[in-house]
């Protein structure tokens, strides 16, 4: 049994020698539960970085201790966009795909993981657009294909908790919710530098917590607005907001409103603590909840690195017996998918009970909608948008 894995970049596999990705540890993980699965295809677009690419997999593969073979392409020397369809061209074997490409190639991508019979996870955003995300959600139920959007904010422990209170109705009812969430200038700068002006940071780390919103209240999104700042990229003719500030106000099924607030931005001093700087509040009639996402208890200092704060919750590696043991909400993200899969395929579950926990293309249409009207607010003097979730 094979997986292919479409995209060979930071969450696949890490972008330099200490880090690893995510989607990588995941498979690797759920490899020691199912090991029916020999051997996961790699598909990028340049041959010399997916030769890199090879050696990282390689590296982490040994070091985690277990068997599993590889195949990169493009091969051969050659450059190739396409080479993904040759891949996907041959099936027989393949459990399922893994889409993890630049945010505006979701949507073509993902179709042609459909249209060749595959089980497929995506990270997220769905796509940019809903009538896109729409279609694809057809297009999965029409093929009887699970389709799933990563959204591993759903597995921290910490949300769920939030979720739980709420549901109890300890919180009364919800009057607002505010969530802080930047990263690193090397993300827009250096990370995404080829693709960045496809994206925007709401885009790229506010949808978290509007999935979660969603997640957590099971509320729709009703109206939106945002406002944002080009000062700092703009200066290196990077065309894009530093920071977004977006307002959305969402009506829970017995008809109350209460407001989301995220303040985003991608312009954090490199030399913080973490990579993620992240902070939820939520605020009801007889409580309030709040989450400090970043510090999580540990602070190590050393002469090299100064002051790190690393999160030992999202995707850690664990030594265990001298092997890699990785552990966190990411791995579970993917793992869950992957379990998923092996369940559907043995008559274990369905895609229809799947569909009201998970985060599922269809459930993924709210979070799109609501960035892609947020945009439409930045470019039309921030007014409130109403948000229309068919097309
Ligand atoms: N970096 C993170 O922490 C993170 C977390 C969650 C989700 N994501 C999402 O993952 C996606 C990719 O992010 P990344 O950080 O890996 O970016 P990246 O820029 O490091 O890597 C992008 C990868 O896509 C590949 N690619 C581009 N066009 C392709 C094509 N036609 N066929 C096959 N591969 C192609 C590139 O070769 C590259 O390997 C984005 O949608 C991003 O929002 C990233």
């Amino acid at each position: 049994m094979e997986i292919i894995v479409i995209g060979t970049g930071m969450y696949v596999l890490g972008s330099n020698k200490n880090e690893y990705g995510t989607i990588l540890p995941a498979i690797i993980e759920f490899k020691r539960q199912y090991p029916e699965l020999k051997r996961i295809k790699f598909v990028g677009t340049n041959s010399i970085r997916t030769e890199n690419a090879k050696k990282r997999a390689k590296q982490i593969i040994k070091m985690s201790g277990i068997s599993l073979k590889v195949d990169f392409y493009p091969k051969n020397g050659k450059n190739n966009n396409l080479a993904y369809r040759e891949v996907l061209s041959k099936t027989s074997n393949t459990l399922c795909a893994i889409v993890a490409v630049p945010d505006h190639l979701h949507f073509k991508i993902v179709k042609d993981c459909l249209n060749s019979g595959l089980h497929t996870l995506v990270v997220k955003p769905l796509t940019p657009t809903v009538k896109e995300a729409t279609e694809l959600t057809h297009l999965a139920k029409k093929n009887g294909l699970y389709g799933v959007v990563e959204f591993h904010k759903r597995f921290d422990k910490q949300n769920i908790m939030l979720k739980n209170i709420f549901n109890s109705g300890k919180l009364g009812q919800p009057l607002y919710s505010l969530v802080e969430y930047s990263q690193k200038k090397i993300i827009p700068t250096y990370i995404f530098k080829s693709w960045v002006n496809k994206t925007s940071i709401l885009q790229y780390l506010g949808i978290h917590y509007i999935d979660l919103m969603h997640y957590i209240t099971d509320a729709m999104p009703d109206k939106v607005m945002a406002v944002g700042q080009k000062l700092w990229l703009k200066k290196l003719d990077i065309d894009v907001f530093d920071s977004i500030q977006c307002m959305i106000k969402w009506k829970l099924r017995g008809g109350i409103s209460f407001n989301q607030t995220l303040l985003v931005n991608w312009i954090d001093p490199n030399t913080n603590s973490s990579m993620s700087d992240q902070k939820i509040k939520f605020i009801g009639t007889k409580g309030r909840f709040e989450g400090d996402q970043k510090n999580r208890g540990i602070r190590i200092v050393t002469d090299d690195k100064g002051i790190e704060e690393p999160n030992p919750d999202f995707c850690y590696p664990y030594e265990s017996n001298n092997n890699l043991i990785w552990r966190g909400y990411g791995i579970e993200s993917v793992s869950t998918f992957l379990q998923d899969v092996v369940d559907i395929k043995n008559n274990k579950t369905s895609i229809k009970n799947l569909e009201k926990i998970r985060p599922t293309f269809k459930s993924s249409i709210l979070s799109t909608a609501v960035i892609e009207y947020a945009h439409q607010s930045l470019s039309n003097g921030s007014v409130w948008k109403k948000i229309k979730l068919n097309k």
